[in-house]
């Protein structure tokens, strides 16, 4: 259906505050109608991950990174080589990026970390990467993605 719409690839981006059944449903449905991917997660609207929080929008960076984890590791078990994956949420290292993509991340994004950390977090998140593809003996990236669900 997304492809009678539109000819760019279209890809569903997953709210954290979903239950897991509820997400999966969500993405077979979108993957089953032409979608072309998943993005695991967006912000949250569950406030107790912060004290003092104002119900005023959705709660992005570090505190959002373990629920963000949670939901993007139980889709990559159900998705997993089935379709392209893209996790962000909390990610402001290279532990955690290699993380995500052992997990069966594609492609990982980063958007509040650019703003505590600056632009250079690319490079460092890039040369971390390397670090530990060395560290664990993977030559190339398309090995270390996924590697945790073979
Ligand atoms: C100010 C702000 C604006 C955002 N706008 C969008 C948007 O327009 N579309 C979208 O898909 N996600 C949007 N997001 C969500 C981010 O793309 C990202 O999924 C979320 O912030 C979690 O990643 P992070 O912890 O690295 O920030 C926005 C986030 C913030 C903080």
């Amino acid at each position: 259906m997304a492809k009678e719409l539109t000819c760019k690839p279209v890809l569903l981006k997953i709210a954290p505050d979903l239950e897991i059944k509820e997400a999966i449903e969500l993405c077979s449905c979108a993957l089953e109608n032409g979608a072309q991917g998943i993005v695991a997660t967006n912000t949250t609207i569950d406030y107790s991950l912060l004290p003092n929080a104002k119900d005023f929008g959705g709660i992005s960076g570090k505190v959002l990174c373990e629920k963000s984890f949670v939901m993007f590791e139980a889709l990559a078990k159900e998705f997993f080589g089935k379709t392209t994956l893209i996790s962000v949420g909390g990610i402001d290292s290279a532990d955690e990026a290699y993380r995500r993509l052992k997990a069966g991340a594609s492609l990982i994004q980063i958007y509040s970390a650019f703003i505590f950390k600056g632009p250079s977090l690319n490079r460092e998140i890039n040369l971390g990467i390397l670090e530990r593809m060395k560290r664990d003996g993977f030559n190339h990236i398309s090995e270390v993605i996924g590697s945790d669900r073979r």
